[in-house]
């Protein structure tokens, strides 16, 4: 008989499962690289629940179980530094110059002379979020605290323990004294997440929720929130970036000689450390840092606002020593803020080429991301509606890379008195045409089609783009006079537009008006692949219309495709085959294509490719009895030629059977699956239908 393991045995077992699950968690959370499956990280979880949960006197503070489970707090204890949190003096310019003058003031600081080699610095990453102060006692977490004045802060450590990439035990050997510093910040994709769950709970009525502005605002809300449970369902991070109160070298603490050297032994301590981290040479390097990082912030998966430099040599930090509460060792160089205030002076709505109708604020001019803003999308009736924006507003706007400046929400204490909630119109601003919003869909649509000047307009701008047939010239302002005054409705109609139309419009000099009609001319040249792009296929973007140019080769053979068809296309699914199927079924589009050719459109015509030519490639066909007129071998030949592939049996996977006098358990098997029979005049009008 087995006996069951005695109590030391399992308390073994629990400190065993503790160093397993901190191992992994650390590999997980902060390599990012598991080296188990979740489902066994969390059996070994419950197994250590399980042990704690029959020996509570068992568990241990640093225990991966306790990272939720403190209890609510009515505030937060005060904190008193051990070695204060200062801040770093800011750089703001945007350009070069804050890392020259940070390097030029560290070597004058040093009495270097333009002689003396250049100063070695490490850059980081300046994160957006709030600084936090980790205190380890032999190597156990027993305290987190926020930055506070600098002198004193709050004891938020219930909270910090739920961040899953702060390690709650440090490996042996490390510094009986340790306080390590950083960022705790959100993810945006979390943070996306976090507000999309807070959307819903407000949505089922829920009270006292709201959504958070940007990241930074939902990081500090987490690490202040009274409730360590709440706490642990706003998902947060950590970055080290350096150390407070350390155990002296003389006591046997670290003799780092560097600020790199630190930053390494924080890293094998089990700390998040930035890849970005860099040891660099002299202000030239710095500036190609800080333009290296801007050019990538958009694609990091967190908020940064800035880059941070720092002396690397400890010995040259201390002699550089700190003016006020700043260290003359270390600089932060922002970027330009991609959020800022402004007002809202308008709502408008814009209707796009395909009668999408967006809602767009009107702002008081801006700068932010680096350019002016004046309008920003509100996307559509549900966005505004979230957001309340409304004429009058203080609002944030964001303007993050090349994407386009959004509202991000409004200042409700801001608020005019009378400020009316933002509708969107049931009628096409532009037309008059009814607006219509599908079924399950975000967007309204004027039904105007090309009754619609808007949707005229931007038809016409969206052909003579330069990605589509080029008209070199013909913009926004021409392409507004031209439909407006009537002389342009329909796209061949700009290839008939005479010298003295063009010069009778606003400041059309009579070289422009002929450089138009030179671009025009030029146009006339082009790709098939341009001129369907140009035609404004919902779902044909400038790809898919490549790629059935390449597949097709010839116009007339898209002009006739079948929806099957159209779907064997690369990256063409049935939505997009319905859409172009659609396009082409309307005699008025038809016409266009027609007279634009009669226009003088022409574009080199090539061969279909091959499966374009196999009209039934990858279509399975069962031959069975005996046909009329073809042999069975002929009809084998004639469907193998059309790229369909004859086979013996007929199973599920059956497209077709062809049955023929005599047919017998093939037949019968097909009617009993369900599978279409043809006879040799069906399959023979298959074939022709095919290939027309
Ligand atoms: S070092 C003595 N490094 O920026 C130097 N700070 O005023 C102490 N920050 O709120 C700071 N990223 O939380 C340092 N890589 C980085 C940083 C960083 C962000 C924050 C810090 C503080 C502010 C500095």
């Amino acid at each position: 008989m087995l006996t069951p393991p005695d109590d030391d045995a399992l308390q073994r077992r629990a400190q065993e499962l503790r160093r397993l699950l901190q191992h992994h968690g650390h590999s997980y959370y902060v390599l990012d690289a598991p080296e188990i499956p979740d489902a066994e990280y969390d059996r070994l979880f419950r197994e250590l629940q399980d042990l704690e949960t029959a020996h509570p006197k068992w568990i241990t503070p640093d225990s991966p179980t306790q990272r939720v489970g403190g209890k609510v707090l009515d505030q937060f204890a005060s904190v008193r530094h051990a070695v204060p949190m200062l801040s770093i003096r800011t750089e703001t310019d945007t350009q070069s110059s804050g890392a020259l003058n940070f390097d030029a003031r560290a070597r004058k600081e040093l009495g270097l002379t333009e002689s003396d080699p250049p100063v070695e610095y490490v850059a980081e990453l300046k994160f957006d979020g709030l600084a936090m102060n980790l205190r380890y006692q032999q190597g156990v977490l027993v305290q987190a605290a926020t930055r506070g004045d600098g002198e004193t802060g709050e004891d938020v450590t219930q909270n910090i323990r739920t961040i899953s990439q702060i390690p709650l035990r440090l490996p042996s050997g490390v510094p009986p004294i340790l306080e390590v510093r950083g960022e705790v910040y959100m993810r945006r994709d979390d943070f996306e997440a976090l507000n999309e769950r807070q959307r819903q709970k407000i949505a089922t009525g829920a009270k006292g929720e709201k959504t958070f502005v940007n990241p930074r605002n939902a990081a500090a809300g987490a690490v202040r929130q009274l409730d360590p449970a709440i706490a642990a369902q706003r998902p947060l991070s950590f970055f080290a970036y350096g150390v407070g109160e350390l155990t002296s070298p003389e006591q046997g603490g670290p003799a780092w000689s560097t600020h790199y050297e630190l930053l390494q032994a924080l890293k094998g301590w089990g700390f998040p450390v930035a890849d970005q981290v860099r040891v660099v040479l002299g202000a030239s390097a710095l500036v190609a840092y800080h333009q290296e990082i801007a050019a990538a912030r958009d694609q990091l998966p967190y908020d940064i606002d800035g880059v941070v430099y720092k002396v690397n040599d400890l010995a040259l930090q201390r002699t550089l020593g700190f003016v006020t509460r700043e260290p003359r060792w270390a600089v932060a160089h922002k970027f330009p803020a991609q959020e800022q205030l402004t007002t809202v002076q308008g709502i408008e709505v814009q209707v796009g080429r395909t009668g999408k109708l967006t809602p767009v604020a009107k702002l008081a001019p801006v700068f932010v991301g680096g350019v002016t803003v004046t309008n920003a999308t509100l996307h559509n009736e549900d966005e505004a509606r979230r957001k309340d924006v409304r004429v009058g507003d203080t609002v944030i706007v964001r303007r993050a890379g090349d994407v386009i400046p959004e509202v991000v929400s409004v200042l409700p204490e801001k608020r005019v008195s009378g400020a009316q909630p933002f509708t969107m119109p049931a009628h096409c601003p532009v037309c008059g045409s009814v607006a219509v919003r599908g079924e399950g869909e975000a967007d309204h649509r004027c039904s105007g089609g090309l009754y619609c000047s808007a949707q005229r307009k931007q038809s016409i701008l969206h052909f003579a783009q330069r990605r589509a047939v080029e008209v070199e010239g013909l913009g926004e302002k021409l392409v507004d006079q031209l439909v407006d005054s009537g002389v342009v409705n329909t796209l061949p109609d700009l290839y008939r537009l005479g010298f003295s139309h063009l010069a009778s419009m606003e400041r059309m000099a009579g070289k422009s008006a002929q450089n138009i009609l030179d671009a025009l001319e030029k146009s006339k040249e082009t790709t098939l692949a341009r001129f369907l792009f140009g035609l404004g296929i919902r779902h044909v973007g400038e790809s898919t219309a490549k790629a059935m140019a390449r597949h097709f080769g010839q116009l007339d053979r898209i002009v006739q495709a079948s929806e099957e068809q159209l779907s064997q296309v690369a990256d063409v699914g049935p939505v997009v085959a319905q859409s172009i199927r659609t396009f082409f079924d309307q005699a008025h589009n038809v016409e266009v294509v027609e007279q634009l050719r009669a226009c003088g459109l022409h574009w080199p015509e090539g061969k279909p490719s091959a499966t374009a030519m196999q009209p039934l490639a990858g279509k399975t066909f069962v031959i069975t009895g005996t046909l009329p007129t073809l042999g069975r071998d002929q009809a084998k030949d004639l469907l193998e030629a059309a790229g369909a592939k004859v086979a013996g049996s007929v199973s599920k996977k059956t497209h077709y059977v062809v049955a023929g006098a005599d047919a017998g358990s093939k037949l019968d098997k097909a009617l009993e699956l369900g599978v279409p029979v043809l006879d040799e005049l069906a399959l023979r009008k298959l074939l022709a239908d095919q290939n027309s």
